[in-house]
């Protein structure tokens, strides 16, 4: 979701109010993926470990707005049947955002149709050694039963653990990186980038987006034939 900073910039703003609106966007294309789209799951990009390093009031202001999030939205994503999960290091943020968290991750755990993926305090590097961690933990304690260390594996020790790879990747802002986001799982993904900075982006550009995916022809590396 890039592109609040500069969107708050060219109005003289500070660059937090420019995550506020971002945040009403997010909202946007929460409902409208789910309610017009049908789409079963979207994973947004909230807050990257990187972004840490920015000064510390816009990181204090990130992590309210998040708590903010969970708060004022648990009540929606129950009605709606929307199973949050967050990718990221939980145990790095203030108790206070853990058990909002927490809370509405049990609240939202048998839900099965929609899944909302918030990505804060979220690297792809750092879950990709997460995960080798962990399967050698779990090995060197006798837990993997001389299972094979192979792909399918691997997958159940990562965030997104029982979800597919995603179809799709939006990056607003006009970047044309990847920027450390779900590197294992979007080795096929197709990518669509826009200018549009975050708080501008509508539903319509998002329709727009995924109908232009759907004329792509996906090979993933093989031949198709004619
Ligand atoms: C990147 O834009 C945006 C972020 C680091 C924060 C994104 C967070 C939100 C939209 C609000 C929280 C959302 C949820 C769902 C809890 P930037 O600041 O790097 O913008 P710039 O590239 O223009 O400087």
């Amino acid at each position: 979701m890039d592109g609040n900073g500069r969107w708050a910039r060219r109005r003289g703003l500070p660059r937090t109010e420019g995550h506020r609106r971002g945040l009403l966007t997010a909202e946007r294309i929460v409902r409208f993926a789910g309610e017009e789209l049908g789409i079963p799951y979207l994973t947004l990009y909230a807050f990257s470990k990187e972004n840490w390093q920015r000064p510390p009031e816009e990181v204090e202001f990130l992590i309210e707005l998040m708590g903010e999030f969970i708060r004022e939205k648990r009540k929606l994503l129950v009605e709606n049947e929307i199973r949050l999960r967050i990718l990221g290091d939980l145990e790095e943020l203030p108790p206070s955002l853990r058990e909002e968290v927490e809370k509405t991750l049990e609240l939202t755990r048998g839900f099965e149709r929609y899944h909302l993926n918030i990505a804060f305090n979220y690297g792809g590097r750092q879950e990709i050694l997460r995960a080798v961690r962990q399967i050698v933990t779990d090995r060197l304690e006798g837990r993997l039963n001389g299972e094979p260390i192979d792909e399918r594996l691997f997958r159940r020790y990562l965030y997104t653990a029982g979800q597919p790879d995603p179809d799709l990747l939006i990056r607003t802002g006009g970047e044309e990186r990847i920027s450390n986001f779900l590197l294992w799982q979007i080795a096929y993904t197709e990518l669509w980038v826009t200018e549009t900075l975050w708080p501008d982006f509508t539903p319509e550009e998002f329709l727009a987006a995924v109908e232009e995916y759907q004329c792509r022809e996906r090979r993933f590396g093989q031949v198709l034939q004619p």
